[in-house]
């Protein structure tokens, strides 16, 4: 399948958020991701609930919602309430992540795990067929504009076996560090998804640069 961009609204300018979702309706993107951030599981405070409802209600691709907050079980049917079509949350936040994972698909949504730098994909063995999507962070989460890790290639392709062998129809998608320069390796080595930020929103004209990542031309 061809793989899906989804651009970070972390990046954009909150003064504009309008603004930015319109140019990533008429652009080449398949989602919308949005970061939240508790101040407690990332050294960051992003936004929360009445924000993804204001783009919902603008927004007409899926929102991409990426969690990096404790607790995440407390808000699953909130974040669903607000317009989350997927709900991703961190493997280092869940205690019990199975039944995290079954509650967000019960409640309609794709569920996803991300995975820090440091957690080995092979903590997701017993998982793997119960989730729609893996995102692996290739920075350390809570801030955009990092330095991609390139370890994460290893992370991807020993993630991208292990779906394969057993015939599981998972996404992987990469968060952090994501550009022109890497997208088409990225996409190589069997990654679905890439999340950009700063290379699209920081960018001379994001809806190219989106473009560019979707098409890898
Ligand atoms: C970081 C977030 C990312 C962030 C990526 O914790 O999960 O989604 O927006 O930003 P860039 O693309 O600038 O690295
Ligand atoms: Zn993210």
């Amino acid at each position: 399948m061809d793989h899906l961009v989804s651009p970070s609204l972390l990046a954009a300018d909150f003064g504009n958020l309008g603004k930015a979702v319109s140019m990533v309706n008429q652009s080449l993107a398949d989602w919308i991701h949005l970061d939240i951030m508790d101040g407690v599981f990332v050294p960051n405070i992003s936004f929360g609930f009445p924000v993804i409802e204001s783009v919902r209600k603008v927004a007409e691709k899926p929102l991409d919602v990426h969690l990096m907050i404790v607790d995440p079980d407390r808000y699953l049917q909130r974040f669903q309430a607000a317009g989350a079509s997927n709900l991703t949350v961190q493997y280092e936040a869940c205690i019990h992540l199975h039944r995290t994972v079954t509650e967000i698909r019960n409640l309609g949504m794709k569920a996803g795990v991300a995975l820090n730098p440091h957690t080995p994909v092979s903590l997701l063995t017993n998982i793997l067929p119960y989730i729609d999507m893996v995102l692996i962070m290739t920075v350390n989460p809570g801030f955009g504009g990092q330095s991609f890790i390139m370890e994460s290639y290893n992370k991807i392709k020993e993630l991208r076996s292990m779906i394969d062998a057993r015939g599981l129809n998972i996404l992987i998608e990469v968060d952090g560090g994501i550009d022109t320069s890497n997208a088409s390796d990225l996409v190589s080595a069997g990654v679905n998804v890439l999340v950009a930020g700063s290379s699209v929103f920081g960018s001379a004209n994001p809806a190219d640069t989106i473009r560019r990542l979707k098409t890898l031309g």
